[in-house]
């Protein structure tokens, strides 16, 4: 069997990030240059400085990556960006790049949906066997997704409104925690208690069963520590901390029984940046015990070009490729990928 190679670029946020997979599975390289340190005095992503982050370390990461697969541009077989969805200033930078390095090296180039890749980066831990149930849980995202065949998506629940990493980061403002929070609350969690016993929203018996909402929780957090700052107390977070994080996994774990009760499947994948959540981990370890729960390792989490690499090897067997009029696509869905 001949090699090939792909080089992959990430750069849909805060992480500029390009790596190279070997013959669909084997990463050679995962290089991820992370903006947090820029980010987190303004308690987020700041659009335009991660544009010109990114600008800035791009090249360097290209040529860590080819350097440490110990590879050149000529022994690549294609050339992977994200699309979208994202921040269109951050995208546009990966696209552009990826657009350039594939015309210099007269390389295909292959467009990737953002969350095909957080889905896909359960790659790395084995083949996915089809048809199967996808709950992505990222910063800007919360779906179950029914993959039928590769690359054939269909989103059966979502968030209605914040996605559940923005909730971890929006109430680790209020408990004055740095951006992004989600790490930290887990920990904090893990030292306390649920006694507040906040609401876990649309798990009603007439509420749609797949559907999640967490603006209720945030807001139901955020009314209790201003209320207790009124009387002049201050509230344990370790006990916020569990009990928020209690709510939220009562609701993600519910919802991911009822769509793998109603639809059967081979495997369970639970990827994106919350999938690194040692609560969530724990719990799917306990509770899901009939279906084959793949997870991506902890560095492969959060956002990078790895998981773009993995999930572009399923549109290229496809023959799916763009032209170098290939745009950034910031709201890119599933549904917009037929
Ligand atoms: O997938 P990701 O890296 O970026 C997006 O595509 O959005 O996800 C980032 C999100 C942040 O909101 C961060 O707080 C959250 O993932 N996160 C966590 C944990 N680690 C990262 N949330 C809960 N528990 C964690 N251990
Ligand atoms: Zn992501």
């Amino acid at each position: 069997m001949t090699e090939h190679y792909i080089l992959a670029f990430e750069t849909s946020c805060d992480e500029t990030s390009v790596a190279v997979l070997k013959n669909g599975q084997e990463l050679l390289s995962n290089v991820i240059a992370s903006q947090i340190e820029s980010h987190k005095r303004f308690g987020g992503v700041v659009p335009e400085v991660a544009s010109r982050h990114h600008v800035e370390v791009i090249t360097a990461c290209i040529n860590e990556a080819l350097a440490e697969a110990e590879i050149t541009p000529s022994d690549l077989t294609a050339v992977a960006v994200t699309e979208g969805p994202g921040l269109v200033g951050a995208l546009l930078v990966g696209v552009a790049a990826a657009k350039a390095f594939a015309w210099a090296n007269h390389l295909p180039l292959v467009p990737v949906n953002h969350m095909a890749g957080h889905l896909w980066a359960a790659r790395q831990v084995k083949p996915l066997e089809f048809p199967l149930m996808a709950l992505l849980v990222s910063g800007g995202h919360t779906e179950l997704v029914y993959v039928a065949a590769p690359g054939d998506y269909k989103i059966i629940g979502e968030t209605r409104d914040d996605a559940v990493g923005e909730a971890y980061d929006k109430v680790g403002r209020v408990m004055n925690l740095t951006y992004p929070a989600g790490r930290e609350i887990d920990g904090l969690a893990h030292q306390g208690e649920d006694v507040f016993n906040f609401p876990r929203a649309m798990m009603k018996h007439d509420d749609p069963a797949l559907e999640f909402s967490f603006s209720g929780l945030k807001s139901a957090f955020i009314n209790t520590v201003h209320n207790a700052e009124q009387k002049g107390q201050t509230l344990d977070k370790k006990d916020l901390s569990a009990s928020f994080q209690a709510a939220v996994m009562d609701v993600l774990m519910a919802k991911t029984k009822t769509a793998l009760k109603q639809f059967p499947v081979k495997m369970l994948v639970v990827a994106g940046g919350v999938a690194a959540n040692q609560g969530l981990r724990e719990r799917l370890a306990t509770e899901i015990t009939d279906v084959d729960v793949v997870i991506p390792p902890l560095r492969l989490c959060g956002d990078n070009a790895g998981m773009i690499a993995y999930a572009s090897v399923c549109e290229y067997n496809q023959g799916h490729l763009a032209g170098l009029d290939l745009n950034a696509r910031p709201s890119l869905t599933f549904e917009s990928l037929k």
